[in-house]
C-alpha cells in the first residue's frame, strides 16, 4: 500500500543575521512533526530555506562591504551547520538566490501578468530619495508644519512611478468564503477571525508587486528593470521546491497541497492572504493548514541589555546536548502561544523532567535488572498484582494513541506531557511495589519478574515516543535496555505490551541527563545574569549609605541612569480578550534582538490599527510582568491629564532609528 503523503514547511528564514533561538524553534517543531509523520507510517517531506532577497540583505551587504550574494552565503553555511547541531532532517533547502527557484518565480509572476491578475499602473506617491522608500500621505508624520519621511524625518517629494499590482481585490469575496467554509485552514482558530476582521472585510488593496528603487531581487523577466516583490518571490518557494512549473514537477504532484506551513504569528497575514490569493489564481489547490504558533520572548531584562544579547542555541547545545534544548522548547509552551526563554526555566526542566524523571526511571530499571537478575531480563510470570500492573499497563498501551491525537493539533507540549504522565506513574509504580522489598525475598521472585518487566517495557514505550522530540535519546535508552532488535522500536512494536524478550541483556550506562547545580550553570551561561555588574552595586552601596544628600522628593543620575528608555516600532497590536483598557503589542527593538510582547493600557484612546508601525518611548528593561496571561516586557510612556481623560503617546522627533537609548 502506497504510503500517506505529509509535507510540512517552515518559513525560509531572513539570512539578515545568524539564526537564534526563535528561529530554532519553529525548525525544531517541524522536524519533529516530520519525524512523527515518518514514525507513524507516513511519507513525509520537510522543507525549509532562506529567503535572500530584498532592500535589507542588499543594504547590510553594502554595509559590510561585500555582495549580497557573499554575505548571504557566508549566513546560510552557519545556518545549515546549526541545523546540523539540532538534529534537524530537512528534506531540501530552497535559497531564493536558486536558480531553479528565480526562473519559476518568473514564470508565475509572468503567467499573473499574461493571464490579467497582475497589472500595470502609475503610482503616485509620497517619496523620500534618501531612504529610496514611498510612502502613503498617513505614514508621513509632520515637522515643523511640514510632512517629512517617517524614516529619516527629511521632506518627501511627490513622485510617479510605473508598478506592478496584484488584483488582489478581485478574490476577497472567494477568500473570505473559503476561510469561512474551511475551519482547519487557518489555526489557531483566533487567527482566522483575525484576518477576516482586520484585512479581509475592511477591503483588499491591489497589492503592488513589483519594485523598483533596489534591485537585489529576481527581475520581472519581460520588464527588468523591475524586481519582484520579495513576498511573491518568498511564498512561491514552497512550490518552486517542488519542481512547480517545471518538467520535473513529480514532487510537486505527490505531495502538494501542503499540509501545514508553520509561520511565526506575525507572518499569518501573507500566507492566509496573498499565499491563498496566488494559488488560486494559479489555478492551485490551497494548503490544508497554515499554523500560527507564538513567540519565545526574552521576558529577562538582562538578557537584552546590550544590543545583540539574543540568546542562540550553540552555547546550550555545547553543554547540555541539543535534545534538551528540543526538549524545553517544545515543552515549555503551548504551540499557538508566546513564551518566555530563560536560561533558569530551561535548567530547571532539564533537572525536573530529564534528570530526575527520565533519567531516574532509566537509571533505576536497568539497575534493579543488573541487581536482582544479573542484567538478563526475565520471562513473565503469573504474579501479577491487578490493582497496580493494569492501569499502568493500559495506560502505556494507551498512550501512542495519546500522542498522536495531541500532534495531530500540533500540541507538541501536550504530546510531551502525556509521555511525562506515564514517566511520573513508573516512578510511583516504583514506590508502591518497593523493589528493593521483593529482592530480600526469595519467594517473590515472581512477582518481582514482573514489575521490573513493566517498567523495562514501559521505558522501551517511552523511549519509542520520545524519538520526534528528541532523536538521540532513544538510542542511548535501548543501549541501557539491551534493544538490538529495530523491529521493537518501531511504532507498530507498540501495538502490543510486552515485547521484550527474556533474555535480553541490559547494560547500565551513564546518566541519560546528569542532575546539574543550577547556579553554577547559571553563572556559566550567563556570567551577568547572577553577579550584578561590580560597578552598579557601588553605585546603589553609595546610593544607600548617603540617602540624606538628596533633597526630598530628587533622585539621583545614578537612579536616573538605571531606567532604560528606548524607541521602539510597533509591529503588531491587539486588542486583549475580555479588556477594554488593554492592548496587546509586539515591539521591535533592533534588529539583532528579540521581539517583545508588551501590554499597555491604551485601548480607550488608541486602536490596534492606529498604533500599528508607531514609535514609542518603552522602558524596556522594566521587570517583565504577566497581564491578563501575557507577558509584558516593558511599559509604553504616556502622557495623561490629572483625571486619566485625556491619554497621548509619548514619541521622539522622526529620523531615530528603532531601539535607540533615550538619554
Ligand atoms: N522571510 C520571512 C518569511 C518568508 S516565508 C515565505 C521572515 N523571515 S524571518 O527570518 O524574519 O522569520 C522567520 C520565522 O522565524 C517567522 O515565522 C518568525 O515568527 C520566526 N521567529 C523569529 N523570531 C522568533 C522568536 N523569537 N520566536 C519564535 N519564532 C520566531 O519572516
Amino acid at each position: 500500500m502506497e504510503k500517506q503523503t505529509f509535507y510540512i514547511t517552515t518559513p525560509i528564514y531572513y539570512p539578515s543575521g545568524n539564526m537564534h533561538i526563535g528561529h530554532t524553534y519553529t525548525t525544531v517543531a517541524a522536524d519533529a512533526m516530520t519525524r512523527f509523520k515518518k514514525l507513524t507510517g507516513y511519507d513525509a517531506y520537510f522543507l525549509t530555506g532562506t529567503d535572500e532577497h530584498g532592500q535589507k540583505i542588499e543594504r547590510k551587504a553594502a554595509e559590510k562591504g561585500v555582495s549580497p550574494k557573499a554575505y548571504v552565503d557566508e549566513i546560510v553555511a552557519n545556518t545549515k551547520e546549526l541545523w546540523k547541531l539540532m538534529n534537524i532532517e530537512y528534506d531540501d533547502f530552497i535559497r531564493t538566490t536558486d536558480e531553479r527557484h528565480e526562473k519559476v518565480v518568473q514564470k508565475i509572476f509572468r503567467q499573473l501578468y499574461e493571464q490579467g491578475d497582475i497589472y500595470k499602473a502609475e503610482y503616485e506617491g509620497q517619496y523620500c530619495t534618501p531612504c529610496e522608500a514611498f510612502w502613503t500621505p498617513s505614514q508621513l508624520v509632520e515637522k515643523d508644519g511640514v510632512k517629512v519621511c517617517p524614516d529619516c524625518g527629511r521632506p518627501t517629494e511627490v513622485v510617479t512611478e510605473e508598478s506592478y499590482f496584484f488584483r488582489m481585490s478581485k478574490y476577497q469575496d472567494w477568500l473570505i468564503d473559503y476561510i469561512q467554509t474551511h475551519p482547519d485552514f487557518i489555526q489557531p482558530a483566533s487567527r482566522a477571525n483575525e484576518m477576516i476582521n482586520n484585512f479581509l472585510k475592511p477591503g483588499l488593496q491591489d497589492l503592488c508587486v513589483s519594485r523598483t528603487s533596489f534591485s537585489w531581487g529576481v527581475p520581472v523577466d519581460f520588464d527588468p528593470k523591475h524586481v519582484v516583490y520579495v513576498w511573491i518571490d518568498a511564498l512561491s518557494n514552497y512550490i518552486t521546491a517542488l519542481g512547480y512549473g517545471t518538467d520535473h514537477d513529480e514532487l510537486m504532484q505527490k505531495y502538494w497541497p501542503a499540509n501545514v506551513h508553520l509561520v511565526g504569528k506575525e507572518i499569518v497575514r501573507f500566507h492566509t492572504i496573498y499565499w491563498p490569493i496566488m494559488l488560486h489564481a494559479l489555478g492551485l489547490p490551497l494548503p490544508k493548514q497554515v499554523f500560527a504558533h507564538g513567540w519565545l520572548l526574552f521576558g529577562n531584562d538582562k538578557m537584552s541589555k546590550s544590543k545583540g544579547n539574543v540568546q542562540y542555541a550553540q552555547p546550550i547545545v555545547a553543554r547540555y546536548g541539543c535534545d534538551a534544548l528540543r526538549y524545553y522548547l517544545l515543552r515549555e509552551m503551548p504551540f499557538g502561544s508566546d513564551g518566555n526563554y530563560t536560561n533558569e526555566a530551561f535548567l530547571t526542566r532539564l533537572n525536573a523532567d530529564l534528570a530526575n524523571d527520565l533519567g531516574n526511571l532509566v537509571s533505576r530499571t536497568v539497575a534493579m535488572i543488573e541487581k536482582y537478575f544479573g542484567g538478563e531480563l526475565p520471562a513473565w510470570t503469573d504474579a501479577v498484582d491487578e490493582a497496580l500492573d493494569t492501569p499502568l499497563h493500559e495506560h502505556c498501551k494507551a498512550l501512542p494513541g495519546l500522542v498522536e491525537a495531541q500532534m495531530d493539533k500540533l500540541q507538541y507540549s501536550q504530546a510531551l506531557a502525556e509521555i511525562w504522565k506515564v514517566i511520573g506513574e513508573c516512578n510511583k509504580y516504583i514506590d508502591l511495589t518497593q523493589p528493593w522489598v521483593l529482592g530480600k525475598d526469595e519467594a517473590r521472585k515472581d512477582r518481582l519478574a514482573n514489575v521490573l518487566l513493566t517498567l523495562a517495557e514501559c521505558v522501551r514505550f517511552v523511549a519509542v515516543l520520545i524519538y520526534p522530540f528528541m532523536p538521540t535519546t532513544p538510542d542511548r535508552i535501548f543501549t541501557q535496555l539491551g534493544v538490538a532488535d529495530p523491529s521493537l522500536r518501531t511504532w507498530d512494536s507498540l501495538a502490543r505490551f510486552g515485547s521484550l524478550p527474556a533474555g535480553t541483556r541490559v547494560q547500565k550506562g551513564e546518566a541519560l541527563f546528569p542532575r546539574i547545580d543550577i547556579q553554577k550553570e547559571l553563572e556559566a551561561l550567563n556570567p551577568q545574569e547572577k553577579k550584578p555588574e561590580p560597578k552598579k552595586e557601588k553605585k546603589q552601596e553609595k546610593k544607600e549609605e548617603k540617602p540624606e544628600k538628596l533633597p526630598e522628593g530628587l533622585i539621583s543620575i545614578d537612579q536616573f541612569d538605571q531606567i532604560q528608555l528606548r524607541v521602539a516600532r510597533i509591529l503588531t497590536a491587539e486588542k486583549v480578550k475580555g479588556s477594554d483598557k488593554l492592548l496587546h503589542f509586539s515591539v521591535k527593538l533592533t534588529d539583532d534582538e528579540p521581539v517583545r510582547s508588551v501590554v499597555s493600557g491604551i485601548a480607550k484612546f488608541y486602536t490596534p490599527e492606529e498604533m500599528v508601525g508607531k514609535q514609542v518611548v518603552l522602558v524596556s528593561n522594566l521587570k517583565p510582568a504577566k497581564l491578563r496571561g501575557i507577558p509584558s516586557e516593558g511599559m509604553i510612556l504616556c502622557a495623561s491629564d490629572a483625571q486619566d481623560n485625556v491619554l497621548r503617546l509619548c514619541t521622539v522627533e522622526p529620523g531615530m532609528e528603532d531601539g535607540a537609548y533615550i538619554r
